[in-house]
Formats: C-alpha cells, structure tokens, sequence
C-alpha cells in the first residue's frame, strides 16, 4: 500500500494537485496500483487555519507516509508576514524535517514544444538535463542569519553559507548515480574562485568522482559561466549539480529552455522521505480561472510512481499520454501558440486520462 500525503497548497498548487490525484484515483481503480491518499493544509492556507504554515502534525503525517505529493505555496495574501511564519518557510521546514537533500529537476524540451521556447529551434532541440540541486543545506539554512540593529542606527542582513563534506557527498554521490543511468556526464556548479565553502565544494565532489565514478565524465563551471553555457549550449549538459541557491537559479533558468515553468516537475529525495512537487509556484494571477498547466504536477507524479514505487512502466506511461496531448495540438494558455487547441487546467488533465485510459 502506497500512503502518499497531499498538500495541494495554495493559488493554482490545488487546481494542478486535483488533477494528480485523479490520476492517482485512476491508477488505483484500473490498475490495481494500491494506493492511499490523505489531504492536509500546507503553506497560506494552513496559515488561515492554524496561524503557521505548516503544523506538527502535518510533519507527522508526511514523516509516516512513502511520499508528499504538492501542489505549491504562497500568495500576495502572505507576502508581509513574518519570515518565520510565511508559506515559504512552511516548506522549507518540510524539505528539512524530511531531510530531501537532493531535489531532481529535470528540464526536457518535447519536440512539440520546441517552438514554444524563448530561444532559437536550433539551440533548444532534444535538450534533455536533469538538475540536481543540493535541498536542505547552504545559504537556505545557514547560521547565523537574520536582521541584526547595529549601534550606529543602521541594519545588517545576515545569511551564512556553509557546506559540510557530508552533505556534498551525498549529494554528489546522488548525482553521479543518476548520471550512471543517463548521458554519463556531470557538470558541478560552483564559485570556487571566490568562496571557501564552494573550494570545499569542488574537492569533495572531485574527490567522490574519483573513488568511484571515473566512468562518468566530470565537468566544474562557476555559477556564472554555466549560467551562460546553459543559453549557449543547453544540449551539451546531462546532469548538473549544484548547491540550494545556485541550484535554484540554474533550474529556473533550466526551466525556460522548455518553453514553460509550467512543464517542470521536480522530486525531493531523502532517506527519510520524497517529495514531489512542480518547479512553478501557486501563480495568484492567474489561480482559480481554471488556466493553469497540470502537467508539471502530473510529471511530478510520474516522478513519483518512478522514485519512490518502482513503477518505471506505469510512470512512462504518463509521460507518454502527455506526448500524445501535445502531438494532437491540445496546449494550456502558458504554451499556446497558434493554431494549437487552447485547453484549461481540468480539460487538460481529462485529455490526458483519457489517453491513459487508452493504455489499458
Ligand atoms: C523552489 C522555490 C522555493 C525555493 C521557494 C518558494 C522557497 O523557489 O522550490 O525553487 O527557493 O526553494
Ligand atoms: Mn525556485
């Protein structure tokens, strides 16, 4: 029995989380995948609730189940609250208590989406990466931090990145592995020509390459310069590995290359416990008009079955209903191009069911 937790979250989080989970309804009645699911506040709307955006409780549950399944969090509704009290926090404290150090992102231009990106055909095509970005470390969770009152009347913000050897280890080892099963290649991002804590960075995911991953080629860029390459040469990367914040930026820009923030699902993965999420945030401009792209949260699932129930062929399955949605022309708005079948957030989630349903 597979006991997944749902926390839908906030602004379009619930619309594309509804879809997942109808998918996961699905698989459970025709495919006799068992599967339980359990909803619970998350971000904003556990702030309405119980004045915190995530409870014990919550913690609890997603501890005690194989898998999170979220939708995303946050709001203009939460935006000035404390910083301790915001949804953001709520997630981070979950990404921590789980302890997902390594979030997988992975960035794939489909071929019937190439013209839908902001860069040239020519650059973007079969580009197929998969970010690795260290979760529930660095500059996120560094000590100390905070906004110091300084004599002189001025303030100091304060934020602190350090890296244990530990932590880049697994990370790197977790990169590696995954490289194994892909191109075979693995581009480390740091900032050692500036920062100890990335000089320690680039040695320990040198020294893990060495002990045991000489099969893998391994490739070291500064965060700006891969910042650079991945607009430049977006095909030439596989596996790019990179601390909480730069991985962060790298995957957003990672993300652009497929046309839409809107198709990047992402896993979170620990010992402890896997969450899967869509790289895209709860978007309140466009929420509750039923517009909204499922299928990052539908790939996120796909991640799922994959990640955390060995279910490779059920997980294919998926992606490939969603490749044949977009063969037959049918986009949300964030992808639309001309003469293309414009469809909303729950149509687009029956298309795909329905090509699912075919599968049987
Ligand atoms: C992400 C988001 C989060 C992050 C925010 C919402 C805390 O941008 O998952 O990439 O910075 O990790
Ligand atoms: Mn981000």
């Amino acid at each position: 029995m597979a006991k997944i937790l749902v926390l839908p979250g906030d602004g379009i989080g619930t619309e594309v989380t509804e879809v997942s989970v109808k998918i996961l309804e699905l698989l459970a009645e025709e495919k006799g995948i068992e599967i339980e699911t359990e909803n619970a506040l998350f971000g904003g709307s556990s702030i309405d609730e119980h004045g915190v955006p995530v409870t014990k409780d919550v913690i609890e549950k997603a501890k005690n189940s194989d898998a999170v399944l979220l939708g995303a969090v946050g709001g203009t509704k939460w935006e000035n609250l404390k910083h301790e009290i915001k949804p953001e926090s709520g997630l981070l404290e979950l990404r921590k208590q789980l302890d997902t150090y390594a979030n997988l992102r992975p960035a794939v231009v489909y071929p019937a989406l190439v013209d839908a990106s902001t860069l040239k055909k020519e650059i973007v095509e079969n580009v197929d990466i998969m970010v690795v970005r260290e979760l529930t470390g660095g500059i996120y969770f560094g000590t100390p931090r905070g906004i110091d009152n300084l004599d002189d009347g001025e303030q100091k913000g304060v934020n602190t990145l350090h890296y244990k050897t530990s932590e880049i280890e697994r990370v790197a080892k977790m990169a590696f592995e995954i490289a194994g099963k892909r191109n075979k290649k693995v581009t480390s991002i740091d900032k050692s020509n500036v920062l100890e804590s990335m000089v320690l960075w680039r040695d320990t995911v040198t020294r893990v390459w060495k002990e045991n991953y000489q099969d893998i080629e391994l490739e070291h860029l500064y965060v700006d310069n891969a910042a650079m390459q991945l607009i430049r040469r977006p095909r030439s990367f596989d596996v790019m590995l990179a601390g909480n914040m730069f991985g962060d930026i790298i995957s957003d820009e990672a993300a652009q290359l497929t046309g839409s923030l809107g198709m990047l699902p992402s896993a979170s993965i620990g010992d402890k416990g896997a969450i899967y999420e869509p790289v895209h945030g709860s978007a309140p401009d466009i929420a509750g008009k039923d517009i909204a792209n499922p299928i990052a949260s539908v790939l996120s699932t796909a991640m799922m079955l994959k990640y955390s129930f060995n279910l490779d062929g059920i997980s294919l399955e998926i992606e490939n209903s969603i490749k044949t949605v977009l063969d037959k022309g049918f986009r949300t708005a964030d992808i639309y191009e001309e003469g293309k079948t414009k469809v909303g957030c729950r149509e687009m989630g029956e298309l795909i069911i329905n090509e699912l349903k075919k599968n049987n």
